[in-house]
């Protein structure tokens, strides 16, 4: 058995728990000082304090690592994004600070659909190329697992080698790869008026076969004005769920009253993502019920958008994880500290909620909360190492990544 022991962590970050932390829960992470963990096959087999597992460790079987003045908490989990495509679209970028709104873009040809065809010219090995830089720039951030989407096929062959692209990561990259259906990311201009059709030939045609193949555990929707209307996603995400897909939507990014939230709650949503305009009444449904909120605030700065209400959310009760949206449209960034940065300095959160919304919750964004986003005996024993020692320099250290050292499962991996 190996066994790896890190001892004198200034402050052990635990945010212990198995399940997401609602509400008020959010901002107890659970700290440690001179905190040390005994990993063993690498998994997580004892946390406490230095003096008292000092006592119960044997120094003679396990390789010891000092800590001594840096904080350790779980890994990140980046929740929600779509880092797989061809292409780029920097010129987007640029008509947008010129005044052009997301969806005048998305109207005349540019947006999401831009990308479809790079993505449709694209091989497995081209996506394994491309993913293996990007899945290396997040691990240097801290992130050890990402949620990935397909969505920029659109037909059946590019989708499927999307994830096929995805589950090569998962298998051969450090950083795990949760992967997502994003069959119904827009409307074609193939497919316009004929949105119930297109949703019917992704779960007939594609969805069947990617459950097959293994190749995605969540179905996922863009729910917005001039995409996907409530009816239509209702309907997709009822079949999708009889299909054995758990669910994710894009919800209320956009559109002000559109109901993303309130739909999402109503058909059982493990999570609902950006919403930027999420309504009273959508944050009601979300503190009652289990779907989380995640929001996207590196979305909103590109956009230039205002940020979801986190503070709204987590003052009412809500689960509320954050992650990067990485994309090549409305937000080519994966920055976890300008991440941090936004949800501290401009969504008036507690460096402690976000540390819970980027780990513990982050994980149960995915699904993985029983395995990952806490160190707790049992969990895998994915760390971070700062430079500094205490998750206030997180924010305070504005921007910079403060990252010193990475380990996936009880292995240094940067
Ligand atoms: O989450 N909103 C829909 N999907 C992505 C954007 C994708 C793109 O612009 O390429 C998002 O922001
Ligand atoms: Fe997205």
């Amino acid at each position: 058995m190996k066994r790896t022991y890190i001892r004198r962590a200034a402050e052990l970050v635990t945010c212990s728990g198995d399940k997401a932390k609602h509400g008020s829960e959010m901002k107890e992470v659970g700290i440690i000082k001179n905190g040390a963990v005994l990993i063993e096959d690498g998994h997580i087999a004892l946390v406490g304090s230095t003096e008292e597992l000092d006592k119960k460790v044997d120094f003679q079987t396990a390789e010891l690592i000092d800590a001594g003045g840096q904080a350790v908490l779980p890994g990140f989990v980046d929740s929600h994004t779509h880092f797989l495509f061809g292409g780029y679209r920097a010129d987007e970028f640029g008509w947008r600070l010129q005044g052009e709104s997301y969806l005048s873009i998305m109207e005349k040809g540019g947006g999401i659909n831009a990308t479809v065809t790079p993505t449709r010219a694209a091989s497995v090995e081209d996506f394994v190329a491309v993913g293996k830089e990007r899945l290396d720039t997040m691990l240097r951030f801290g992130v050890t697992t990402v949620e990935g989407k397909s969505g920029y096929g659109m037909d059946k062959d590019t989708e499927l080698r999307m994830l096929r692209a995805m589950k090569v990561l998962d298998e051969s990259h450090p950083v795990d790869v949760v992967r997502t259906f994003l069959g119904p990311h827009s409307v074609l201009p193939e497919w316009k008026g004929k949105e119930r059709e297109f949703l019917r030939y992704m779960l007939t045609e594609v969805m069947p076969e990617v459950k097959k193949e293994d190749l995605a555990e969540f179905a996922d929707i863009f729910t917005e004005t001039g995409v996907f209307n409530i009816e239509d996603s209702t309907w997709y995400l009822q079949e999708a769920k009889k299909l054995g897909f758990r669910l994710k939507v894009h919800a209320d990014e956009i559109a002000p009253d559109f109901g993303g939230a309130e739909m999402a709650v109503g058909c059982g949503a493990h999570s609902a993502d950006h919403l930027l305009k999420a309504s009273d009444e959508g944050i009601r449904r979300l503190a009652e019920g289990n779907t989380i909120a995640t929001l996207l605030p590196l979305t909103a700065f590109c956009l230039k958008e205002p940020y979801a209400p986190a503070r709204k959310l987590i003052d009412a009760g809500c689960a509320v994880a954050l992650a990067s949206d990485l994309n090549p449209g409305s937000c080519f960034s994966n920055s976890i500290p300008l991440l941090i940065a936004l949800g501290c300095i401009y969504m008036n959160m507690r460096i402690e909620e976000v540390v819970t919304a980027l780990t513990l919750n982050g994980a149960a964004a995915v699904g993985r909360e029983k395995e990952i986003g806490s160190i707790d005996p049992g969990k895998q024993a994915d760390l971070i190492f700062l430079h500094y020692p205490s998750i206030q320099f997180l924010p305070y250290r504005t921007g910079v990544n403060i990252v010193s050292r990475v380990m996936k499962r009880g292995e240094f991996v940067i």
